[in-house]
């Protein structure tokens, strides 16, 4: 059974894919390998992934819990993103050296910072092992086994399309990974939340770190005597540029998808659950802006909040507009009909509807949840009371702390409430008072009775909610028993999608695992009428420059560049004038996780840091619609060009292979 299944799986990754869209596996890549070459790619599956020789994969790493970085050069030099190394870049920072506002370029190796809790792992090898599995061994044994095999080995058992396949992938992990160069924030977050999700883009959006071995260029702790790593294989980078058409590939790992998802999960997404993350936070976001803008110190205090909670925020607002638009539940319902009636299991999908409406009211609360009561911190360490901003901050937490208790108990319809805050706002009169009486606690005595007791009555309804679900998932909308049946459901599409020898192939969903997607440079149309080009130049971030609003202030060494236009070996010819590029748009399947993913051209080398989507793109998570689905990056030769002419540290393009 388990045999023709795979041989089953196998034959359908045959089938050419729908235009760009998939996130494939690499070690699987050899199915895809000859739509890539048609596609203009030049290099072999083997080149992609290989565990008998250097491949590309040894160039890509996992960095941190949730970007993708790439290797640059022999002595481990590892490019990313500005707001993937942000947190790093800001531990260094302080009022003296406030690397996060005027950047922070290593002189000398020496310089290099260390970063406590930052790692990178790079894929050793990964194979499948559902028969493994089917045969009785378990993920635990499987994973000691691999973890055992090297040092810095961290290995894991994944599933894909929903546990009919299992994944075992090897990591090598190195912990001692140190800041090299960071663009100030006016490039590398240039725009800000502002241009967030939107093109046209003019952000520098890179970081620069190096991964350090010890001297057998194994795994080890941070040490002065460490020395820069040697990878097995580094990206050369082309100073070419892209244009408009252009093969481009991507490699990295993508964090979450959802394309095999129930109508009703669609419906859900889209008219329940976005709208109400979104209506919640807007409110959110307000009071935050309001506190903001009353002070400069206001401002920084909350610049990451701010920044974390409105990128999802925006996105889902794009998600919510991009179903819509694609009329995403009623294709959903159509393939469903079609499903019941080609493969006769129309039943796994009633079992499906009514599981998801029981698990309903236990995913929208924690849902819900999450988005209020989970947000508070009920208390404040003795070092953010004893700053003094503290008493400027104190009314927008208060107003924060109102506005979770409000939200939570006019939403809270589906589930019996939380004991202590019903019996809590009953006493106080109403949510707004209750939330008082509790933030005055947090600000005045943290550990007393009643904080201890209402975290424990969340704690114990998250208990229910986890224990009703069976999963402590909240990725997507899932429940144990539903994926059970999803299991059933996806393998019944695919037997489906075979018999019929559809087109599309299909591909698992992202789980963070590591993924090549493969497209073009590309426009698109924004709207009737509206063509937007896929490059964007320094003239734009000139033309958007404004020393007056925060997020387009640029550098006045970027002004007096583009006033002389003294750009060196980086500058270009477009349209008739001499210019740089800075972001280009292409059609590769990404999400978020693919934040610093290489995006290398038909040979193989590198000519972009991707860093976003656009704003029409953002339902591409659960409904890919090649026609607008763009994703974003950083052109190298920007890259290059702020390193060697912004921050004057035109060595380090010497340790890299220039193309
Ligand atoms: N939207 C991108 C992503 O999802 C970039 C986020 C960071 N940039 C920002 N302005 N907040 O991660
Ligand atoms: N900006 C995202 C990231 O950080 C990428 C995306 O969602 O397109 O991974």
């Amino acid at each position: 059974m388990k045999r023709t299944l795979l041989t089953l799986f196998t034959l359908l990754l045959l089938a050419p894919a729908k235009a760009d869209e998939g996130m494939w596996l690499p070690s699987l890549i050899a199915h895809r390998i000859g739509d890539m070459r048609a596609k203009g790619f030049r290099l072999t599956a083997d080149d992609i992934y290989s565990i008998n020789k250097a491949s590309m994969k040894d160039a890509v790493v996992l960095f941190g819990g949730g970007c993708t970085g790439e290797l640059i050069s022999a002595e481990g030099l590892l490019l990313t993103n500005h707001h993937c190394g942000y947190d790093a870049i800001q531990s260094h920072s302080s009022v003296e050296h406030d690397y996060l506002t005027h950047g922070f370029w290593a002189r000398a190796r020496e310089e290099e910072l260390p970063n406590k809790g930052l790692n990178v792992k790079f894929l050793v090898r990964m194979e499948e092992v559902t028969d493994r599995m089917a045969a009785g061994e378990t993920a635990e044994e499987i994973v000691r086994q691999a973890e055992a095999e090297g040092r810095g080995y961290k290995a894991r058992v994944e599933q894909m399309y929903y546990g009919n396949q299992q994944f075992l992938f090897v990591y090598q992990q190195f912990d001692d990974v140190r800041l090299v160069a960071a663009p100030p924030s006016s490039i590398g977050k240039f725009g800000g939340d502002t241009d967030n999700w939107i093109w046209p883009r003019h952000t520098g959006d890179f970081s620069v770190f190096r991964v350090y071995a010890g001297p057998d260029n194994q795994p080890a702790a941070y040490s002065p005597d460490n020395i820069p790593y040697r990878p097995r294989r580094h990206f050369a980078v082309s100073t070419k540029g892209v244009e408009e058409g252009d093969f481009t590939m991507i490699y990295g790992f993508p964090g979450n998808t959802q394309q095999y998802i129930l109508s009703d999960v669609v419906k859900y997404i889209a008219e329940t659950s976005d709208p109400m993350k979104i209506a919640i936070r807007t409110r959110r976001l307000g009071i935050i802006a309001e506190a903001q803008a009353s002070d400069p110190a206001l401002r920084i205090c909350y610049a990451a909040k701010h920044a974390t909670i409105a990128n999802a925020w925006k996105k889902w607002q794009g998600e919510v507009l991009g179903i819509d638009r694609l009329g995403t539940y009623a294709k959903k319902l159509e393939t469903e009909r079609r499903f019941a009636e080609a493969t006769g299991d129309g039943e796994v999908l009633q079992e499906l509807k009514k599981e998801f409406a029981r698990a309903l009211p236990y995913y929208y609360t924690r849902e819900l949840l999450a988005e209020t009561l989970l947000t508070l911190a009920y208390g404040y360490t003795a070092e953010e009371k004893a700053d003094p901003i503290f008493a400027e901050r104190e009314a927008a937490e208060r107003a924060l702390y109102r506005q979770a208790f409000e939200e939570y108990a006019a939403r809270n319809t589906l589930l019996p409430t939380i004991a202590e805050v019903a019996a809590g706002i009953e006493q106080a009169g109403s949510p707004a008072a209750y939330a008082d009486r509790i933030f005055e606690l947090a600000v005045a005595d943290p550990k007393a009775e009643e904080l201890t007791a209402l975290k424990k009555g969340i704690a114990a309804l998250h208990t229910r909610i986890v224990d009703e679900l069976g999963t402590k998932s909240l990725r997507n909308f899932n429940s144990a028993r539903m994926n059970e049946l999803y299991a059933r459901y996806v393998e019944g599409l695919r037997r489906w999608a075979a018999a019929e020898k559809r087109e599309g192939a299909m591909f698992p969903d992202a789980n963070l695992t590591l993924r090549v997607a493969y497209g073009k440079v590309a426009g698109y149309e924004y709207a009737d009428g509206e063509y937007h080009k896929p490059l964007t130049t320094l003239d734009g971030i000139i033309a958007k420059d404004n020393p007056e609003i925060y997020d387009y202030d640029i550098p006045q060494s970027l002004r007096d560049l583009h006033a002389t236009k003294d750009y060196g070996r980086w500058g270009v010819e477009i349209d008739g004038r001499r210019t740089v590029p800075v972001c280009f748009l292409a059609t590769n399947h990404t999400t978020g996780g693919n934040s610093g993913s290489p995006i290398l051209n038909a040979r193989g080398e590198l000519v972009g840091i991707n860093f976003d989507r656009t704003w029409r793109s953002t339902m591409s998570d659960i409904e890919f619609d090649p026609t607008i689905c763009r994703n974003i990056a950083v052109d190298i030769r920007y890259v290059l060009m702020v390193i060697d002419r912004i921050g004057g540290a035109g060595y380090l393009l010497d340790e890299m292979t220039l193309r």
